[in-house]
C-alpha cells in the first residue's frame, strides 16, 4: 500500500481488541494488514493488539500463532526489529463470547495495557466473528462497561458483513446494536471500499470536469456492473448455503459500486456528505414487485466444468452443500433509479462464483451517436463509446472510441484510450484493509457502511430473495463451471437489444 497524503499521521494510540482472534479473517488479514500500517508508520506508537478467543492459549503462545500466520500471509517482507517490537503489544485473552466474567477480566487486562502502552484508554473493538456472536458480544462488552466514551476516549466497533440477512434481521441488529453503541461507534466495513480503484471512482468522477457533464440520462445508455469471480465456494459451503451470491456480493459490494457511480456530488468529502448522497441512489430504486423480478432479476447455480483447464466440481458436490441445494452462486439484475439523472437507464447487475475469469468491472455504455454522416460509407451500425473501470484483477480506465484507419476510404476502427494504475508505478503489495484499519482509528466513516444505506440494500434485495425463495429454482445446475453463466443472464439483456461485456 502507499500511502496517501491524507494518511501521512499515524493513527490515534489505541488497544486493537480482536473476537474471532483464532480466525481465518485475524491470520490472513488483520495481522498482515496491522503489520504493513506499521512498516509505513502508520500505527500509533502508543498501540496494543489483545486477541479474544475461546482457544485455551496464553500471550506466548499466541503470539507464536500470530507470528506464523504473518510468515505465510504477509505482503511486505517480515523485519525481525520491526516485528519483534510489534509482537511486544500483542496480548491474548481467553473467553466465551457469553461468560461476562471473561468481560471483567478483559476489562482489568485492557486497564493495564493502556497504562503499559499509553493508549489513552482508546479501544477499536473488531469483530471478526460469525454474525449471529455480534449481538451477545456487544451486550457483554455494554454490560462490562467497556463502550463508554468520553472526553478523553474513544471507543469504536467494527463488524464485518453480513450485515443481517433481509430487512427484517439487519434491522433487529441495527436495532440491538444501537441498545449499546451509537451510529458514530459502529463501523460496518466493506472490504470492497477499500480497493484503490473503488476509491479512485469519486475522484474519477468528480475531479474531473469531463465527465460529469454527460454522466446522465441524455448520454448514457446503460450501465453494466460485474463482479466475476473464478473461485467456487472452497471450504466455506457451510456459509454459502445460507448465503447465496445475492446476499454475499451483490447487496452489499455491487450495490456500493452502483452508488458511487450514480450518486451526486457530495457537498464536501466528510463521511456525512458522501454517506447522504449514497443513501439517496438506494432510496430511488425501490423495491421491485414479483412481476418485476420474474422480468428483470435471474439466477443460477453452477455444475462441473473446467475453470482455466482444471475440472473442477459441481456446487452441490462442494463439502457441506446439500446435494439438492437451490443456492443461487450466480445472479443478475436490471435495476432502474427513478431519480431526474438516471431514469430510464438500466443498470445491469451481475455476479457469479466458478465463472470464466476473475473479473470486476464497471462498464458505462454511452448511447450511439447520429451515424448519418457515415452512412454513405456504407456503416449504419457503430459500436458507441464505452468507458470500462476494471477494479480486479488489473486495476485500469478504458475509454473506447472510434478512429479513422489510414488510407483512402473511410474505415473505422476502435481504439482504446486507457490508464492503467501500473502507470503509478510498483505498488507496494497490500490486503486491501489497510485503509480501512486506519480509518478506524482515525475515525473517519466515510468508507463503511450507515445504519440507513445497509437498510436501504436489504430494502431492494429482500423481495428478490423472498420471492425466488418461495419459488425454488428446478433447473439448477444451470451453467458448467468456467463458463460466462447462465443462458438467462444473456437473455436478460439480448431481449432489451443490449449485451454484456465479457472479459477480453
Ligand atoms: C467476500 C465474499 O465478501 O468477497 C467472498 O464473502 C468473495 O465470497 C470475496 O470471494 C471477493 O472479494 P475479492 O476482493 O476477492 O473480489
Amino acid at each position: 500500500m502507499t500511502p496517501t497524503p491524507a494518511m501521512e499521521r499515524p493513527g490515534d494510540p489505541c488497544t486493537v481488541v480482536i473476537f474471532g482472534a483464532m480466525g481465518d479473517l485475524t491470520k490472513r488479514k488483520l495481522l498482515p494488514s496491522l503489520y504493513n500500517l506499521r512498516c509505513h508508520n502508520l500505527l500509533p506508537k502508543d498501540f496494543a493488539v489483545v486477541g479474544f478467543a475461546r482457544r485455551p492459549l496464553d500471550t506466548a503462545g499466541f503470539r507464536t500463532e500470530m507470528e506464523h500466520a504473518l510468515k505465510s500471509f504477509a505482503t511486505l517482507p517480515v523485519e525481525p526489529g520491526i516485528w519483534a517490537d510489534f509482537e511486544s503489544r500483542i496480548h491474548y485473552a481467553k473467553g466465551e463470547f457469553g461468560d461476562p466474567e471473561a468481560y471483567r477480566s478483559l476489562t482489568s487486562q485492557l486497564g493495564q495495557l493502556a497504562i503499559e502502552h499509553q493508549t489513552r484508554g482508546n479501544l477499536l473493538i473488531y469483530l471478526a466473528t460469525p454474525p449471529d456472536d455480534f449481538g451477545t458480544i456487544v451486550k457483554q462488552l455494554g454490560a462490562a462497561g467497556l463502550l463508554t466514551e468520553s472526553a478523553e476516549r474513544w471507543v469504536r466497533v467494527v463488524v464485518e458483513k453480513p450485515f443481517g440477512r433481509d430487512l427484517e434481521s439487519a434491522l433487529a441488529l441495527n436495532a440491538e446494536m444501537r441498545t449499546v453503541l451509537t451510529e458514530s461507534q459502529l463501523f460496518r466495513i466493506d472490504h470492497y471500499l477499500g480497493k484503490e480503484t473503488v476509491q479512485n471512482l469519486l475522484v474519477f468522477r468528480f475531479a474531473n470536469g469531463l465527465f460529469e457533464p454527460v454522466w446522465n440520462r441524455r448520454y448514457i445508455d446503460h450501465v453494466q456492473i460485474t463482479v466475476a469471480e473464478e473461485l467456487g465456494v472452497g471450504s466455506r459451503g457451510a456459509f454459502y448455503e445460507k448465503t447465496g451470491v445475492t446476499r454475499d456480493i451483490i447487496q452489499n459490494h455491487i450495490f456500493q459500486l452502483l452508488c458511487l457511480i450514480a450518486m451526486e456530488p457530495p457537498s464536501s468529502l466528510a463521511a456525512e456528505a458522501v454517506r447522504n448522497e449514497k443513501v439517496k441512489v438506494l432510496e430511488a430504486i425501490g423495491a421491485l414487485t414479483p412481476e418485476q423480478i420474474l422480468q428483470q432479476a435471474v439466477r443460477g447455480q453452477y455444475g462441473e466444468g473446467f475453470v482455466q483447464g482444471t475440472k473442477v466440481l459441481g456446487y452441490r458436490q462442494e463439502t457441506a452443500v446439500a446435494p439438492t441445494s437451490r443456492t443461487e452462486t450466480y445472479a443478475a439484475m436490471r435495476l432502474n433509479i427513478e431519480n431526474w439523472r438516471w431514469a430510464g437507464v438500466p443498470f445491469y447487475l451481475r455476479s457469479g462464483k466458478r465463472l470464466a475469469k476473475r473479473h470486476t468491472r464497471i462498464t458505462i455504455q454511452f448511447r450511439r451517436p447520429p451515424l448519418l454522416l457515415f452512412r454513405e460509407a456504407g456503416l449504419d451500425t457503430i459500436e458507441p463509446n464505452r468507458l470500462d473501470i476494471d477494479i480486479q484483477p488489473e486495476e485500469k480506465i478504458t475509454l473506447r472510441m472510434k478512429a479513422k484507419l489510414p488510407g483512402p476510404t473511410i474505415r473505422l476502427k476502435t481504439v482504446d484510450l486507457d490508464f492503467s494504475y501500473r502507470d503509478f508505478g510498483e505498488q507496494s503489495p497490500a490486503t486491501g484493509y489497510e485503509r480501512l484499519l486506519y480509518d478506524c482509528m482515525t475515525g473517519d466513516m466515510t468508507l463503511f457502511h450507515r445504519a440507513d444505506i445497509v437498510e436501504a440494500s436489504w430494502r431492494i434485495a429482500t423481495p428478490i430473495l423472498d420471492l425466488w425463495a418461495s419459488l425454488p429454482a428446478r433447473e439448477f445446475p444451470n451453467y458448467a463451471a468456467g463458463s460466462l453463466g447462465p443462458a438467462s443472464a444473456d437473455e436478460l439483456l439480448n431481449k432489451e437489444g443490449r449485451r454484456w461485456v465479457n472479459p477480453e
